[in-house]
């Protein structure tokens, strides 16, 4: 008999928030799983550091594929882990959330007659032109089990003909990571050396729609120097942003009066601030979610978004890059204090026990 019963992958860094819970949960249970580290990313901030807080076992592999192009980092990734599944030969490969791993394993174990178990399936932005949703389409596609986060993610399946009784409601399991986590999270004047008095935005951005073209970077820089003469901005900035500012000779606009400028910070760390900030500026679709958790204010520098309970329930507002729209939604947030917004259903801490439960059921039967 295999010692392995669900490989389960990550790669990059909101995977790690996510396979969190799932393998605590699973060691718990029990349900015998390996964690491989496709080494998507693999600077310290971007990854070690994450194992270490969040006190995810260490992976039992680590495929080191590292940057590259989607399609040569998608291949080198299949090639990789093709191997490592043969060896594992488990019952099952359990990928999380719409990263290039995800898509790359799945299909590799699909391939090879292995079920497929999805964490995070179903969300949809309906915008082809971004790398991560056709990711998500994909794996969903190959997925035996799909685990949502939100009640609309099933009618987005069964649209594309997925079967309803693949499919179960179960919560956020980055919820719960933000839950368990909460108390150790690192106070604000421990990561600035200060606490800001009038308050504070946090800022993200990393996607490429936002930050590959040098005059859309330009003119949300602008926009965040205007913001950061009202309130202090803080920015801890993805390593593609910086690359990518740069290049196009923006970095000066980093550097703007009232705008601090940060690496990119560990999960306890960004808890920290996140969870006092006056509001949260971003692109990135994990904060989405982490701010509603926290009912904290948050502007989506997005057109879209595939989290839409965090606009509907949440206290998420979309402006795109348009910076109209950008400076509207900040003073509504400074003179109302923004959305209240209420914790969707099921975003309760208990996800990834729920998770575990079908997945030993589904390994029994
Ligand atoms: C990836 C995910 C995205 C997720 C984001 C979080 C895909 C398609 N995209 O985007 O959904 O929101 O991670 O960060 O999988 N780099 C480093 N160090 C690292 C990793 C990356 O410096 O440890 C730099 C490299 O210059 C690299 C660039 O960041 O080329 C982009 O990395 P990549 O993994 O391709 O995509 P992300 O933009 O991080």
């Amino acid at each position: 008999m295999s010692t392995c019963e669900v490989l389960c992958v990550v790669g990059a860094r909101p995977n790690f928030m996510k396979i969190a819970p799932i393998m605590a949960a699973f060691a718990a249970y029990p349900v015998r799983a390996r964690l491989v580290h496709t080494g998507q990313h693999y600077d310290a901030a971007m990854s070690d550091s994450f194992f270490e807080q969040l006190e995810i076992p260490r992976p039992h592999v680590n495929l080191e594929v590292g940057s590259a192009s989607h399609a040569v980092q998608t291949a080198e990734i299949m090639r990789a882990f093709e191997p490592v599944l043969d060896a594992e030969s488990p019952r099952a490969v359990l990928v999380v959330g719409d990263v290039n791993s995800t898509i790359a394993c799945a299909l590799v174990a699909a391939k090879k007659g292995v079920p497929v178990i999805h964490v995070e399936a179903g969300l949809r932005s309906f915008d082809r032109r971004m790398p991560e949703e056709i990711n998500r389409v994909l794996t969903d596609q190959l997925s035996e089990l799909l685990f949502t986060t939100e009640r609309g993610a099933l009618d987005n399946l069964r649209r594309e003909g997925i079967a309803p009784e693949r499919v179960h409601f179960v919560g956020n399991v980055m919820i719960d990571t933000l839950r368990r986590n909460l108390p150790r999270a690192v106070p604000v004047e421990q990561t600035l050396g200060h606490r800001p008095q009038q308050g504070y935005a946090v800022l993200t951005l990393h996607r490429p729609s936002n930050v590959d073209e040098p005059d859309t970077l330009a003119v949300l820089l602008d926009t965040v120097a205007r913001i950061a003469a009202r309130l202090p901005v803080i920015f801890p900035i993805h390593p593609r942003t910086r690359a990518a500012a740069e290049r196009f000779g923006l970095a000066d606009r980093l550097e703007r009066p009232g705008i601090r400028l940060l690496p990119p910070q560990g999960y306890l760390e960004m808890l920290g601030l996140v969870r006092e900030a006056t509001l949260v500026l971003t692109d990135s679709g994990g904060l989405q979610e982490e701010t509603t958790a926290l009912g904290v204010p948050c502007i989506t520098l997005r057109e879209n978004t595939e989290r839409p309970i965090t606009l509907t329930e949440g206290t998420n507002t979309l402006t795109g890059p348009d910076p109209e729209k950008i400076l509207q939604c900040f003073d509504d947030i400074l003179t109302s204090g923004g959305k209240r917004g209420r914790i969707p259903e099921y975003w309760d801490g208990r996800a990834a026990e729920r998770i575990a439960t079908i997945v030993r059921g589904w390994l029994d039967s």
